[in-house]
Parts: structure tokens; C-alpha cells; sequence
């Protein structure tokens, strides 16, 4: 059997086991979703969002891509989260990272010159360690530089979301969401929090948007 082969046939299986267990499955998720939650997470396969918080479908909106990036030029994360935010009202929007991230392990080497795409989706992440250069590099160990980069990275991207129009304006409509920044174990599978900020949380002035200035003059 060829391996997409035993992707449609576990699919069939999963889905004739979903409707023994519940008959109206999905028929109730055929209509509209309704998701509490909005995931930016990595693209590694061992962190598949739904299956690590026992999530079932129609429970959580999924972004994945490298290294759990929010990046502001970035159109595919960006209208991931103004479709999250405006239209599907999501009440919390999680950046989950993980410990021995590849897409981190790769930021703190030198660039490899086939790889075009992929360097200029880790110089975001070279630039963060830059910032923290000198904490990283008080580390002892490769393993513990490429974690604390991982944390860091995450804390970072939560900065960046708040940093976003879409953001600004829902916690001032709506006081929601609340953004979260958590890291997964990949050797041991818990995720622990990191950071929270709620809404209405002092955002740095050069963040913030102002109105343009009057042209009557
Ligand atoms: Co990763």
C-alpha cells in the first residue's frame, strides 16, 4: 500500500468511528464554526495542535508554519488572524512553540545558500537573538542556547500580535482576545505557559496607532 493510500483509509475509518460514537458529528460541524481559540504553532509534525490539548474539530482555528512566526508582511499569518479575531471572534489566540524547534536550531547557524526561502523567513528570528545575544550566549550549552532562543521567539511573536491594528482594536471594542505564549516538551509533552497578556495591556508607544494629522492648514 502506498503511504497516501493509508491516509484515505484511516480517514474513511476515523470517520465511520466518529459517527458510531456521536451519529450527528458532522452534521453539526457541516454548518458554521464557532472556535474559542486561535493556534499560530509550529509546522513540526510532532506538535500537531489539536491532538496535544485533546482538542476535537470545530475547536481550534490553526495557523502552523516555522517556528510559530507572526510576521507583519506576512499576508498568510495576518489574515489568518483578522479572520480569527474579526470574524470568528476567537475569545484567546495561543503561539505555541517547542523546545528543540529545527526552525530555531537553524536561526543560530550560518545560512545555507540553497535554502533562498527559508533564510529569509529565519532572519526574524536571527534578529531576536540579536537583541538577546549576550543572555543567549551566557548559556553553557548549544542545547540550552537553542531553548531560551525558543522561549524568547515565543515571547516575542505574543509582542508582535500586540503590536498589530487587529489586535489594538479588538482589545479596545471588545477587551478580547487574550494572547498567550506557551512552549510544548517535546520529550515529555506538557505545555507550560510562558506569558499572558490581557487585553489592555500597555503597549510601547511606537506600537501604538495614532489618527493622521489635520491637513486643513
Ligand atoms: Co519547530
Amino acid at each position: 500500500m502506498k503511504p497516501c493510500e493509508k491516509l484515505l483509509i484511516e480517514n474513511k475509518a476515523w470517520a465511520a468511528e466518529k459517527i458510531v460514537q456521536e451519529p450527528d458529528f458532522f452534521k453539526k460541524l457541516s454548518g458554521d464554526q464557532t472556535p474559542e481559540f486561535l493556534w499560530i504553532g509550529c509546522a513540526d509534525s510532532r506538535v500537531p495542535a489539536e491532538i496535544i490539548v485533546n482538542a476535537e474539530p470545530g475547536e481550534i482555528f490553526v495557523h502552523r508554519n516555522i517556528a510559530n512566526q507572526v510576521i507583519a508582511t506576512d499576508f498568510n499569518s495576518q489574515s489568518v488572524l483578522q479572520y480569527a479575531v474579526d470574524v470568528l471572534k476567537v475569545r484567546h489566540v495561543i503561539v505555541c512553540g517547542h523546545y528543540n524547534c529545527g526552525g530555531i536550531k537553524a536561526a543560530l547557524d550560518k545560512q545555507r545558500v540553497d535554502l533562498t526561502l527559508v533564510n529569509k523567513w529565519l532572519i526574524h528570528i536571527k534578529d531576536i537573538y540579536r537583541i538577546h545575544q549576550n543572555e543567549i550566549e551566557s548559556l553553557d550549552t548549544q542545547e540550552k542556547r537553542v531553548n531560551r532562543l525558543v522561549e524568547l521567539n515565543i515571547i516575542e511573536q505574543v509582542q508582535r500580535l500586540s503590536h498589530t491594528a487587529i489586535i489594538q482594536n479588538a482589545w479596545k471594542r471588545e477587551q478580547r482576545p487574550v494572547l498567550h505564549g506557551w512552549v510544548y516538551g517535546l520529550d515529555n509533552g506538557v505545555i507550560n505557559p510562558l506569558v499572558t497578556l490581557p487585553p489592555g495591556t500597555h503597549i510601547n508607544s511606537i506600537y501604538q496607532f495614532v489618527e493622521p494629522p489635520d491637513n486643513d492648514s
